[in-house]
């Protein structure tokens, strides 16, 4: 892959060949923990909550968002290649699809030992909103969250 390749950012397609390109980042990022059935991703495809990153035409990362009342939780993200800016631009993706339907949140959980994604959230915005006990191996379960009013979007690349 070069990694000279502008990273583009799109809705995830229900399609084979997304879904599969999704399903292997999701089990080589998360392992034991990792979603296993297409149905899982297909939900959030047909809610047009899904979305991923490509680079030269190849899918390297992608963000999953849930609608809540009181706003949106990014409930998964996930790169092929690291520190390239594919999470940085997945989230500012993220930020421009919710802050141009309404002014609005997105929160997300996150382990206290994941240092790099925590690194992420905050130089994209989030801070930490919440300790929310602890996850079965005893990780810290931080909660974070960005307000679409306190941090301006970056203006959409599509
Ligand atoms: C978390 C994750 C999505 C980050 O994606 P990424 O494409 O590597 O992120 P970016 O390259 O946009 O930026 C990462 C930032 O994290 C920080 N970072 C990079 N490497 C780091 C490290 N080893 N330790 C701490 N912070 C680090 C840096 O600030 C970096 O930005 P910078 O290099 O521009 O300063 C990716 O590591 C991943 O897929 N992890 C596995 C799945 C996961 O943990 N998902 C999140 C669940 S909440």
């Amino acid at each position: 892959m070069d990694e000279k390749q502008p990273i583009k950012t799109r809705k995830m397609k229900d399609t084979k060949s997304d879904i599969d390109d999704v399903l292997d980042i999701e089990r080589k990022a998360f392992k034991q923990y990792a979603w296993r059935k297409c149905e899982s991703f297909r939900c959030r495809i047909k809610a047009n909550h899904a979305f991923v990153a490509c680079k030269g035409g190849e899918v390297v990362g992608y963000l999953l968002l849930k609608s809540e009342c009181s706003g949106w939780l990014l409930e998964k993200m996930a790169v092929k290649y690291e520190s390239q800016g594919i999470g940085t631009a997945l989230v500012n993706w993220a930020k421009c699809h919710v802050g141009s339907e309404r002014t609005t949140l997105i929160r997300l959980n996150v382990r206290g030992q994941n240092t790099r994604a925590r690194r992420l959230y905050q130089k994209t915005g989030f801070v930490e909103t919440g300790r929310l006990g602890t996850y079965t191996n005893g990780d810290t379960k931080i909660e974070m969250t960005w307000k679409s009013d306190t941090m301006p979007t970056k203006a959409c690349d599509a």
